[in-house]
């Protein structure tokens, strides 16, 4: 690492890494017990005066902003999380319910994203995965087969959104950091059918988001623009970060445990090393209190944070920690351990007074709003906690 903070020759904290372990878990099973039941027949995505919003309100005249949102998937993980740390049957029922409205999605073709990973990794893949449903087989099939058909062969890479030239805004040749995650539906496609062509496509567009996106320091860039017919690189923009040459947070997040999937399903060396490059640069940037702001690069005022960088980030490095030597693993499980220290001891609510648990997540930079509860902030630090105690399932 170039450059190390200082925390990382500290303890920790006070307590016993156990004890506050032990006891967060706790508080996780005691949480998810009443807020199941109480969002059952909601998709959420933030909180309204502490209550869960609904996603899946709207329906199809929502389209866009709705069932479609691509946090949709996350809301199930949680609860499928849930079901494998309790093996109670109440979380493989309600996980089911968002999974099941999540079918009207693939009538609107036109609403979806690249994000079908992030809306059907966690819950039809996780559910075939953990009782063999063959509907849920059929649905990540249906998806990883969209993902699969956004591949631009000109420039190898997923088309992330899409906007269309006559619309204002033109992301044909649009490819974002973020779909590194979306890659693990296209990896499980292949290892379900023996199909090369869903794993071909993944590792082209790990290879291109490794050659434009890791810049030489360690740190990623959010949106590479491709000329859709030449495949030459155009520009990059800073897109959810401070602005262009930034390092916005949840990016870099997305890098390390995006790199990290890739090389757990290919073993190709190579994007263990990335993983690992981009995990330094973050490591040597978190702050001394463990608490992530929103781009590594933003102006000390106003200091926005943002809790999922953080949540996702500690998920990410726990699993390069499981793939490097055992040697290495101590510096990628301590800062993880560190990060969610910090959300514990700063931003996590157990209590009924707000339904979500980390309360300071921020969509973008540049968002009108920051600091607020986001679904997915709340998965990866479940997620993450589950991993430290050994009974996580593989999501990714
Ligand atoms: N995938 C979009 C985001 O991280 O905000």
């Amino acid at each position: 690492m170039e450059k190390e903070s200082k925390w990382m020759e500290g303890p920790n904290e006070q307590e016993s890494e156990q004890e506050w372990l032990d006891v967060t878990i706790r508080k996780i099973r005691q949480k998810m017990d009443w807020v199941s039941e109480k969002s059952r027949n909601k998709i959420p995505y933030t909180t309204v005066n502490g209550e869960h919003d609904d996603k899946s309100d709207g329906g199809v005249y929502n389209a866009d902003d709705g069932l479609n949102w691509w946090c949709n998937g996350f809301w199930g993980g949680m609860l499928w999380l849930m079901y494998h740390e309790t093996g109670e049957e109440k979380y493989r029922e309600i996980a089911r319910i968002s999974e099941e409205k999540l079918d009207w999605c693939f009538m609107d073709y036109s609403g979806l994203h690249h994000d079908v990973g992030f809306m059907w990794m966690p819950t039809a893949v996780a559910d075939y995965r953990l009782t063999g449903n063959p509907d849920s087989f059929r649905r990540g099939m249906h998806a990883a087969n969209l993902l699969a058909g956004r591949f631009n062969a000109n420039g190898n890479f997923i088309r992330a959104w899409n906007d269309q030239p006559d619309g204002g805004n033109d992301t044909r040749g649009w490819a974002i950091i973020d779909c590194m995650i979306n890659l693990s539906l296209l990896y499980w496609a292949g290892e379900e059918s023996q199909d090369p062509r869903f794993t071909r496509i993944a590792m082209a567009h790990a290879d291109t988001a490794m050659k434009y996106f890791v810049r030489p320091d360690g740190s990623v860039r959010h949106i590479v623009e491709f000329d859709p017919w030449s495949g030459q690189v155009v520009r990059d923009y800073g897109g959810q970060g401070y602005g262009q040459g930034s390092s916005w947070t949840r990016g870099q997040s997305w890098g390390i445990y995006g790199f990290a999937i890739s090389y757990r399903h290919t073993g190709i060396r190579e994007y263990l090393d990335t993983a690992k490059r981009i995990a330094h640069y973050f490591i040597a940037n978190i702050p001394e209190d463990g608490l992530i702001p929103v781009d590594f690069c933003q102006p000390e005022k106003p200091c926005w944070q943002d809790d999922t960088a953080a949540a996702i980030a500690a998920s990410g490095l726990l699993e390069i920690a499981r793939l490097v030597k055992e040697e290495e693993q101590e510096m990628y499980r301590k800062a993880a351990v560190k990060l969610l220290q910090a959300l514990t001891r700063e931003h996590c609510c157990f209590d009924r007074s707000n339904d979500c648990f980390l309360q300071k997540c921020s969509g973008s930079y540049h968002a009108p709003e920051h600091e607020f509860p986001i679904i997915y902030g709340d998965y990866y630090f479940i997620e993450a906690m589950l991993k430290l105690k050994g009974n996580d399932i593989f999501m990714w």
